[in-house]
């Protein structure tokens, strides 16, 4: 019977149903050649065959005709600065030297609203020209700079997730929240934005380097208070940045072992980084089903290390995937993926298509708790979709004349794609190009 839909998407359907064993493993996804997308107020009302959907499409619905392109969830970006956009590709230095050098001179910029709305606007445009439907974003230390944010994410009806980047110490002092004004102002926030919408509040401590003691304990508080706020900071990311954690906190045993004793790890809670991280800290992360965040091409680019999926993987700690704008390179989870791949390979090991693409989709959402909302063409989830021409460019579409698989076509999309590859992104079933 037809039933009034907003839109119908119609073309190569992909999903995934959960991590893939091996490079090629057809239970672990599900694939349409002719699929359609059903769109009700935004949710997703039916995906499946074409040949059993279409009688469901009342007479005058907009149908979207996507030919041979890969229609699927959108990408989920769990690690990302949005006041980095003009941080990204600033030269020469690891961590510690290029946050002072470039990054914490962009972000003094945020504390003007004009400067925080622009910023927001051409953040969530990147985002949505690379496919990208839901991110959890580091703003700066300013709440106008996360009000910016969250107004502009919610106008376009995208699920954001984000927090002011608190500090009180080893910072430049327009970054620094004195007293307990940084927790009043992430409680003000959460009160406004967290559950407004699609909007959701990360408390987010930048790193235990530039706080203190005191704040950490009351970040941890204020997560208390707050069961359904997630929790962002970064780990274990570069070896000078360690044994600066070591001269703050000579007493906790590890790096992960402060947060932990400051009530910020959980199933919530998203480490960037964790690079070089010791047995007792994996044994951490396990224990308080944190979630370990691998943003490859911002390792590769500062120079920070090689982040070990395969040990992580194996302990059973969870992994997600993520862009780290501006210390990362590229917007384009593509990119992301393909860096991700290096990495591997440069330790032995392997990221095959499928995993790759499940885990930017269903697994990050898994990551953020949302495995329900978002990342999935399950009844109900959201229309956040992106469509994906595997022929995009030239090198693309010469490769792909010998192409013959699913898996070949992902691959041939993550080692040589990017935002050209991006036809068209849905957010709540509108495109957004
Ligand atoms: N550690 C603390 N702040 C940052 C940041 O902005 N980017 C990265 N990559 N690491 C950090
Ligand atoms: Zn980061």
């Amino acid at each position: 019977m037809a039933e009034p839909h907003s839109r119908a998407i119609r073309g190569r359907l992909l999903t995934f149903l959960r991590a893939p064993n091996g490079a090629n493993d057809p239970r672990s996804y599900r694939f349409f050649d002719d699929g359609v997308v059903l769109v009700k107020d935004g949710r997703i009302d039916a995906a499946g065959p074409a040949a059993e959907l279409t009688a469901r499409i009342a007479p005058g619905t907009a149908i979207d005709h996507h030919g041979g392109a890969l229609i699927m969830p959108g990408f989920i970006d769990p690690h990302i600065h949005f006041p980095q956009t003009q941080v990204i590709a600033s030269y020469g230095a690891q961590l510690l030297e290029w946050l002072e050098k470039y990054t914490f001179v962009e972000e003094q910029k945020f504390a003007d609203p004009a400067h925080s709305a622009r910023n927001a606007e051409f953040f969530l445009d990147e985002l949505a020209r690379n496919g990208t439907t839901t991110a959890v974003a580091y703003c700066t230390a300013h709440p106008v700079s996360a009000e910016a944010f969250f107004a502009a994410a919610h106008r376009r009806n995208a699920g954001m997730i984000a927090g002011i980047s608190v500090m009180n110490r080893n910072a430049p002092s327009g970054l620094l929240a004195p007293g307990k004004t940084a927790i009043a102002d992430s409680r003000d926030l959460i009160n406004r934005w967290h559950g407004t919408g699609r909007q959701r509040y990360a408390v987010t401590p930048r790193f235990a380097i530039t706080s203190t003691e005191e704040q950490l304990s009351a970040l941890g508080a204020l997560l208390k208070d707050f069961p359904g706020v997630l929790m962002q900071t970064h780990l274990d990311e570069n070896l000078n940045e360690i044994a600066a954690i070591k001269r703050l906190f000579p007493d906790d045993p590890s790096y992960t072992a402060v947060y932990r004793r400051f009530g910020l790890l959980g199933p919530r809670s998203l480490l960037g980084h964790c690079i070089y991280l010791e047995d007792s800290e994996v044994a951490l992360l396990l224990d308080t089903q944190s979630v370990a965040v691998f943003c490859p091409t911002a390792n590769l680019f500062i120079g920070s290390g090689l982040f070990n999926y395969g040990r992580l993987k194996s302990a059973g700690v969870r992994i997600a995937l993520a862009t780290d704008v501006g210390g990362g390179t590229s917007y384009s989870m593509l990119r992301t993926a393909a860096e991700a791949y290096k990495v591997m390979q440069l330790q032995g090991q392997n990221f095959p298509a499928l995993a790759a693409f499940d885990l930017m989709t269903r697994g990050n959402a898994a990551a953020l708790g949302l495995e329900d909302e978002i990342g999935t063409v399950k009844p109900g989830a959201f229309a956040d979709l992106v469509v994906l021409d595997a022929c995009a460019t030239p090198a693309m579409a010469h490769r792909m004349e010998v192409a013959s698989t699913l898996e070949e076509e992902l691959f041939v999309l993550m080692t040589l794609g990017d935002d050209r590859a991006v036809r068209q992104t849905y957010i709540a079933g509108r495109p957004a190009l």
